[in-house]
């Protein structure tokens, strides 16, 4: 398969690197507005490099990966999908619930892959919490706890990545996101949300600096959720679920595990942990660049396998893109109006047809 990638910043780099490695896949294309950038991506491969969206359209291939800031999403996925254009694209898909809606249309319409990289799936903390729930060695799901922050403003390297304009709000469109992605891959869908957001630390108007929420499955399980840009303890992020006979948790960073079983509600119980000391010691060597270029890596074989029509793998489709904006804006509804926001269930997209 041969694939460009728009946006060659620091997470374009690391995508751009994924398939130069993945012998099943060539990179033919870099676009990015910076001439430097692009010719970064192109790491040596002999993948041309380009200026313009024009130029970049104008290149024969057949899937392009999108990762450049969230408000120039949209317009490269519908040009690359009205091109007949497989797309794998960052989150957010986009920095609007309207325009997470008009990908997802365009890409229906025009019988492509739709792909978004919420890439935590594939992180071994998180797969491991999803593998103990389908086990069922928890027992029956009661409910999941998932948080998600850092320190806010101190952290970002340029405005848009926290100016609602560009990013869409604030904590929950950016580290929320892929918290939010998180608790419906493991709920299986949310159609119910009540929360808070606050905005009174960063005071950027647009940008809430916490958003704390209830989500519901259709089944009724729920998960309390916090994304924040107040975590002063710094980068983190976990998943915890409670079920009838134990829970399991699954954290980074540092990687890890904590899983405790019992063999009946209240029962003698038995703790045990994953630390993952070679991901320590790799990020130690080659820092957080190195776990999420393995996780790029693995959603590329899958978005390869989506393209051939299985859709039985762990990578985010379009509709997981939609549904994690549309939750966003539901938690900042929910806070307004002091109700809960309902959404109808949108499950996985189907597989390309012909
Ligand atoms: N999956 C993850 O874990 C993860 C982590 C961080 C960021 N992201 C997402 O990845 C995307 C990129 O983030 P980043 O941290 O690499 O940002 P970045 O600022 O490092 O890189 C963005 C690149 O896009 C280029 N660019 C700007 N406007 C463009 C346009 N109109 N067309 C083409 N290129 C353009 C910039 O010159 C820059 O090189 C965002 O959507 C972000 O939310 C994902």
């Amino acid at each position: 398969m041969r694939l460009g990638v728009v946006g060659a910043g620091v997470i374009g780099q690391l995508r751009a690197q994924s398939i130069r490695e993945n012998p099943a896949t060539e990179l033919v294309a870099v676009f990015d507005t910076s001439s430097a950038a692009a010719a970064r991506g192109v790491g040596g491969s002999n993948a041309r490099a380009v200026g313009s969206l024009q130029q970049f359209m104008d290149i024969d291939m057949d899937a392009v990966v999108v990762s450049s800031p969230p408000h120039v999403h949209e317009e490269a996925c519908i040009q690359a999908l009205e091109r007949g254009r497989h797309l794998l694209c960052e989150k957010p898909l986009s920095n609007t619930v309207e325009g997470c809606r008009r990908i997802v249309d365009k890409a229906i319409e025009m019988n492509r892959v739709l792909a978004v990289g919420f890439n935590l799936r594939y992180y071994p903390a998180i797969k491991f919490v999803k593998d103990t729930i389908d086990s069922g060695r928890i027992g029956q799901l009661d409910h999941l706890r998932v948080f998600g922050g850092h320190e806010g403003l101190p952290k970002f390297r340029i405005d848009w990545q926290y100016k609602a304009p560009e990013s869409g709000g604030g904590a929950m469109m950016d580290v929320g996101v892929h918290m939010t992605d998180v608790a419906r891959y493991l709920l299986g869908e949310i159609t119910e949300v009540s929360g808070v957001m606050t905005e009174t630390v960063w005071n950027v108007p647009g940008s809430e600096d916490n958003a704390m929420a209830v989500f519901r499955s259709p089944g009724g399980v729920s998960a309390i959720y916090q994304a924040t840009w107040t975590e002063w303890k710094g980068y983190k992020f976990y998943v915890e679920a409670y079920g009838s006979l134990g829970m399991v948790r699954g954290a980074y960073a540092p990687m890890q595990n904590m899983i405790i079983t019992q063999d009946r509600p209240g029962g003698a119980r038995k703790t045990r942990w994953n630390m993952y000391p070679e991901i320590i010691v790799r990020e130690k060597l080659k820092t957080w660049h190195s776990t999420a270029l393995l996780s790029f890596a693995g959603e590329l074989r899958d978005f390869l396998q989506m393209t051939s029509g299985n859709m039985n793998v762990p990578l985010a489709d379009g509709y997981a893109g939609l549904r994690s904006v549309e939750i966003a804006a539901a938690v900042r509804e929910s806070s307004e109006k002091h109700q809960v926001v309902k959404l109808s269930a949108l499950g996985r997209m189907k597989a390309i047809h012909g």
